[in-house]
């Protein structure tokens, strides 16, 4: 961590989270107490990254039993709502899950189900912590983290609440002295690589230097990234692996010339029962995101817009995934079925 939380718990009450869509301009903490509350900041991205929603629905799923009532009808409404906010991260609705797990094995009343919600919500986030740790450790010494590395997206502890996933990787590398420089994209269409990432790796204190989305294929050409490293949103079974929009390009140039491509993921974001990336549910927004930025508008209106938030990189590009029990070589098959199993 550097410093700051992206979200903040507050048992029987609600949670505070890190208003993402106001970085680095202000931080301001938003106080978040009903369902449609969560929905709002999730499907807006004022939190986001796969882990950070996995807990937040964890969360979102504590405020409904106080907001709605913790029997099982109930919950299963305010499920259903979360987890329809974003379908591409597997983590949000496999937290959701967790939570009914943990609630339907509580004893006792309407209060202790409340209260073993919460303690649900609390465990995921310790648990997500102890998950970042471990991963950047076994991440640090990846072939190809030499000088410089690129990443994309924002995967720092703002999209985790721990020290984040690829992130910390570069984080722990750079401590190691094996590293001086993280490129960043800035990550069209939300720029959370030019806002988020900027901002995360100064709090960090490494030198981070910005570049168009466009520019990447060139800077990895240059030979100046001595390896690219993202995060995940969704994992399947056989390795295919679905993150930011760009990221497929990034892999397929990074093999072009040689330069080691890695995921680094917690196990919760790996999906085993979606066969391959063909089957990972693809997030569609907003014609507005491409079309102009915080509430300007520099396309003229009617024209189509094709705006996938993430897409789907194949196993065959990824040189190694990181993980919080060790680094998974291709064949993928047979190491995450062991992840997952
Ligand atoms: O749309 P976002 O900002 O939620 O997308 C986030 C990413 O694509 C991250 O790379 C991914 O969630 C991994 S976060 C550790």
């Amino acid at each position: 961590m550097s410093g700051f939380t992206p979200i903040r718990i507050l048992p029987g009450e609600g949670i505070e989270v890190l208003d993402q869509t106001r970085l680095p301009q202000e931080e301001r903490y938003l106080r978040l107490s009903t369902v449609a509350e969560v929905a709002e900041a999730i499907r807006s991205l004022r939190v986001r990254g796969a882990p950070l929603l996995g807990v937040t629905g964890a969360c979102g799923m504590a405020i409904a039993g106080e907001e709605r009532g913790a029997g099982p009808e109930a919950l299963a409404e305010s499920a259903a709502e979360l987890k329809a906010t974003r379908p591409t991260a597997v983590d949000l609705g496999a937290m959701i899950d967790e939570a009914l797990v943990a609630v339907a094995a509580a004893s006792g009343d309407e209060e202790g189900r409340r209260a073993a919600l919460w303690r649900f919500a609390e465990r995921a986030l310790a648990r997500q912590r102890e998950r970042d740790a471990a991963l950047a450790r076994h991440g640090r010494d990846l072939p190809g983290l030499e000088g410089a590395v690129l990443t994309h997206c924002n995967t720092g502890g703002l999209a985790t609440g721990g020290a984040g996933t690829a992130l910390a990787v570069i984080a722990e590398a750079w401590r190691a002295g094996r590293i001086e420089r993280c490129y960043a994209t800035e990550t069209r269409p939300l720029l959370q690589g030019a806002r988020l990432t900027m901002w995360e790796l100064g709090a960090l204190g490494i030198p981070g230097t910005l570049l168009p989305d466009t520019a990447a294929a060139s800077l990895i050409a240059s030979g100046r990234g001595g390896a690219v490293v993202t995060g995940a949103d969704r994992i399947a079974a056989n390795g295919d692996g679905a993150n930011k929009v760009g990221t497929y390009g990034l892999a397929a140039v990074a093999a072009r010339h040689g330069v080691p491509f890695y995921l680094a993921a917690p196990a919760s974001t790996f999906d085993g029962a979606t066969p391959s990336g063909e089957a990972i549910p693809i997030e569609f927004r907003g014609d507005d995101e491409v079309g102009g930025f915080g509430g300007e508008r520099w396309s003229p209106d009617g024209g189509g817009v094709y705006n996938p938030a993430f897409d789907v990189t194949p196993a065959d590009l990824i040189a190694g995934i990181v993980t919080e029990s060790g680094v998974l070589r291709p064949p993928y098959g047979p190491a995450i079925a062991a992840l997952t199993g």
